[in-house]
């Protein structure tokens, strides 16, 4: 099954909660919505376990072999061990994974381990406590998920991926500290670009700093070579250290888009199907969740076969005025 651009469904990423206890300049602005924010879905509004493990099956019938547990901030969702069991027992799914920002990583990574979760990747944009602070607008955070990353390469993950967005003039200055603290340790550290996801983040093409930047910074301390995909449609390029020491990604969604290969879909904690992850509405898949298999099949085919997204190979300023989806409710 290919969509109008000949490209096949893959991936799948469930969004299984909109909250968190972070509010990221990039994602979740506290001027915008505050701590006291009561404008998330309620647990009613939430897919339930049963209708994860569905909408999960349902796409796998139609090509999906990767699924990505999102948020806002998954470790928040109380079930998530069991919906980690559940998934894990569908044998087309060859990788599951999460991402988190690793706040209560430390108590729960055992946990989701024994539950059968195969990889982890954890949001980190500097190891400086003030930048830190900066961005996630939470104090005294740093070191309780520096410990979480800890605890999870200690309860067996491998490679750990670690996402960063560089913001210019936030935390530009972070991207050699970065290298230097996961240089040599098995933890992938990968940089992105800051996206224009929703509307509420201030976003200007002004505070992106281009991965080719960020590769010269890193080039002129340490020798790297491009590396192969791991997958099709991986969204990282891959560069590896000459020296032996591991690996560094780049996610270039601003630079240089890859919606060519893009094989991904999304649903919302609440059950909304979307194509792109700059789609301005989603599909309510959860009110046909009781239709007969078939029925609903039929229908979620239809939408793939009609999907025709290109959004990065042509953004502008002026598509940032479009109505999109939220980060925090489209899980990234
Ligand atoms: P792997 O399975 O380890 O390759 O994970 P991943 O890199 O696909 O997922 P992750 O949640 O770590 O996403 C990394 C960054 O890439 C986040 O900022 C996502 O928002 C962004 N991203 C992921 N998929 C897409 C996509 O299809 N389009 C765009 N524009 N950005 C994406
Ligand atoms: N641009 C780029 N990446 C973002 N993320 C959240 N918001 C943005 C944005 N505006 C990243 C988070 C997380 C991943 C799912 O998406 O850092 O690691
Ligand atoms: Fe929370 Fe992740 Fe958004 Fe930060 S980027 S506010 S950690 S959901
Ligand atoms: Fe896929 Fe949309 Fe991202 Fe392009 S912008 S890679 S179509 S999710």
């Amino acid at each position: 099954m290919e969509d109008k651009r000949g490209r096949p469904l893959r991936d799948l990423r469930i969004s299984i909660i909109d909250s968190c206890n972070f509010r990221c300049n990039y994602c979740m602005p506290k001027d915008k919505i505050s701590f006291a924010e009561s404008n998330f879905l309620s647990k009613k509004q939430w897919l339930t376990v049963d209708e994860i493990v569905k909408v999960a099956k349902l796409f796998t019938n139609l090509g999906v072999q990767k699924i990505r547990i999102t948020g806002g901030e998954p470790l928040l969702r109380p079930d998530l061990p069991e919906i980690i069991r559940e998934l894990v027992k569908i044998p087309e799914i060859k990788d599951l994974s999460l991402t988190t920002n690793g706040y209560f990583l430390k108590e729960k990574a055992e946990e989701l381990k024994d539950a059968g979760l195969h990889r982890i990747t954890v949001s980190l944009d500097s190891l400086n406590v003030k930048t830190f602070e900066k961005i996630t607008s939470q104090k005294k955070v740093l070191y309780k998920v520096l410990d979480g990353i800890n605890e999870a390469s200690a309860v067996g993950f491998s490679a750990i991926k670690i996402n960063t967005v560089i913001q210019r003039g936030v935390n530009d200055q972070d991207i050699m500290p970065l290298i230097e603290y996961f240089k040599g340790t098995n933890i992938i550290l990968r940089f992105i670009e800051f996206m224009d996801v929703g509307n509420i983040n201030d976003w200007n093409v002004d505070s992106v700093v281009p991965t080719k930047e960020i590769l010269n910074i890193i080039q002129e301390n340490y020798l790297l070579e491009p590396v192969e995909p791991n997958y099709y449609g991986e969204v990282a390029s891959r560069y590896r250290y000459q020296d032996g020491d591991g690996e560094v990604g780049f996610i270039s969604s601003i630079s240089q888009p890859f919606c060519r290969s893009c094989n991904r879909a999304r649903i919302t904690c609440g059950g909304l199907f979307y194509s792109c992850l700059f789609s301005s509405k989603g599909f309510a898949l959860k009110p046909i969740l009781n239709q007969p298999e078939q029925k609903i099949l039929e229908t979620l085919k239809n939408l793939w076969l009609k999907r025709d997204d290109r959004y990065s190979e042509f953004r502008n300023q002026s598509t940032n005025k479009v109505n999109k989806a939220e980060m925090y409710k489209i899980g990234g």
